[in-house]
Parts: C-alpha cells; sequence; structure tokens
C-alpha cells in the first residue's frame, strides 16, 4: 500500500486537540468529486444541512430529511480520504429526546462511515450531547445563529451584538463543552463575543461569521466559490474566473490558517458600542 493510502483520516479527537493550536480548516461538501478536491487541503468536510438549500432550492434548512444527508454523507465518504468527515443531523431527527437522537445519529455513523455527528443548539442540548458522546458518537455542537431555528427566531441575522445577549451565548458554550462536544461551530456572532467565548471554554471554536480568534474557520463551499445567489456578509468569494475550485480551496485553506481570514469586513461589530471600543477593548473573560 503506498504512503498516500496509508494515511489514516482525521478523528474528532484530533481536532478537539488543536485547541489553541494552529487554526482548523473546514468546509461544506456534499458530493464525491468535491470531497475529492478539497480533502487534501483541509481538516474535516461538513456534510451541511445547507446541502437543502444549495443543492435542493429548498428555502431554509428545515425540510432536509435525515435520509438525504446519509445519501449526500455516502458520496462524501466515498469521494475522501484523509479529512473527518462530520455530517449535520437535519432539523426533527435529535431534539425530541437522547434516545432518538442516538438511533439516528447511529444509523448516519453506520450507514455514512463519517467520523462525527453535528447537531444545533446550545445549554438545552447539553443532556443530549452527553448521551451520544458517553455512547461513542463524537458530536460537533453549533451555536450563535442556528438556521434549524429560522421559524422561532425570524431571521438568519447576526446574533450578541448587544452584550445584554452575551451571557446565554456564554452559558450555551459552557455547557455544550461540559457535556463533552469536541468542537463547537459558532455562526454569525459578534467578533468580540466570539473571541471571548474561544478565550473561555476548553474545546475549539470554529467560527463562521465570527472571529479570526475562533480556533477554526468553515465556509459552505459554493459560497466561497462564488456560485450562491446571495451571501451572508461573512462570506469572502476566493475563486476568480479561470481558477479552479482547488485554487480557491488552497487560498481560503492559507488565510484560515495565517489568521488572514476571517479580516473585519468579514466579521459583525457589536451594535452598542463605539467601533474603537469594540476593537480595543483588552478579553477580561469577566
Ligand atoms: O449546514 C451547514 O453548512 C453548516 C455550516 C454553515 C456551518 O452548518
Amino acid at each position: 500500500m503506498s504512503q498516500e493510502f496509508a494515511i489514516k483520516r482525521v478523528t474528532a479527537p484530533d481536532i478537539a486537540k488543536r485547541k489553541g493550536g494552529a487554526p482548523i480548516v473546514g468546509l461544506t461538501a456534499y458530493h464525491a468529486h468535491t470531497a475529492r478536491i478539497i480533502d487534501p487541503h483541509v481538516d474535516f468536510l461538513l456534510v451541511g444541512d445547507s446541502l437543502g438549500m444549495v443543492m435542493h432550492g429548498y428555502e431554509t434548512t428545515v425540510p432536509v430529511p435525515l435520509d438525504l444527508m446519509i445519501m449526500h454523507a455516502q458520496a462524501v465518504v466515498r469521494g475522501s480520504s484523509r479529512a473527518l468527515v462530520v455530517v449535520d443531523m437535519p432539523f426533527g431527527s435529535y431534539e425530541e429526546n437522547p434516545s432518538i437522537a442516538f438511533r439516528n445519529a447511529a444509523r448516519v455513523l453506520k450507514e455514512t462511515g463519517c467520523g462525527a455527528i453535528k447537531l444545533e443548539g446550545g445549554a438545552h442540548m447539553a443532556e443530549t450531547i452527553r448521551y451520544l458522546t458517553e455512547r461513542g458518537i463524537p458530536v460537533m455542537s453549533h451555536i450563535g445563529m442556528t438556521p434549524q431555528a429560522i421559524n422561532t427566531i425570524g431571521s438568519f441575522k447576526p446574533r450578541g451584538r448587544f452584550r445584554s445577549e452575551w451571557a446565554a451565548f456564554e452559558a450555551d458554550a459552557r455547557a455544550i463543552a461540559e457535556a463533552g462536544a469536541f468542537a463547537v461551530v459558532i455562526e454569525a456572532l459578534a467578533e468580540l463575543l466570539a473571541a471571548r467565548i474561544t478565550k473561555q471554554i476548553p474545546i475549539p471554536t470554529i467560527g463562521i461569521g465570527a472571529s479570526a480568534e475562533c480556533d477554526g474557520q468553515i465556509l459552505v463551499l459554493e459560497d466561497m466559490l462564488g456560485l450562491s445567489p446571495r451571501v451572508p456578509k461573512f462570506v469572502k468569494e476566493y475563486a476568480q474566473i479561470g481558477d479552479g475550485i482547488e485554487a480557491a480551496v488552497k487560498a481560503f485553506a492559507g488565510e484560515v490558517r495565517t489568521r488572514a481570514f476571517p479580516s473585519a469586513e468579514y466579521t459583525y461589530p457589536m451594535c452598542d458600542e463605539a467601533p474603537e471600543v469594540t476593537k480595543k477593548t483588552k478579553m477580561t473573560g469577566s
């Protein structure tokens, strides 16, 4: 067996050990060919439920069924050999109680060969996160703006831009870390708060519209390639006409590893403070 094929996949514990170390690079992947191109350049591939919007034209991620996630995850696992594959649990497949979450998450692991699942939610999902991790299912959590909650939160706008909101997000982050999540995605959260949470919890934070101080970054592949009709402020488009997907992925991975991305234009400042206070305030942890 050649050296190339002998490399084992990155595991969830490998990602957990990267807390405070070299920035972790993630990208979404929904099918085999893009997974193959991205695989050598990232630490993990996320089969995100954003595939419902990107691949299937749904307006939100809410309608995505578990079987669809499993089908796309099987393709991504077949197309990759190195990066950790993390699969989103879709809306309705895990919230009801820990044993239903276990049954569905175990299906995802068994039927796809992925190495971890991701689920949305903070403190209220801690019991489920503990139940899954104690039974052999690595969990990446997802806080900040949580798209599956769109029908209760009402919009995809960024969170945490008022200090009055901070305590709840900080409590969420602590609860999921204590429950055993190996990493947490922080989506569309005020830059200052995302950086502060990163300092407070012992597991890696993966930013998307969060902070360059997060332990890693992720984007939706189609967004950073410029294929999506509308993208949030935090998306940097890396593909230039004539460049291949791989060149864009390499540019993204390089900028994450040097913390050049995300620069301030791709993050959210506070609403209730002057910009210079937001930028210069030292993190005290208090
Ligand atoms: O579904 C998805 O693609 C995600 C990322 C936005 C982190 O959850």
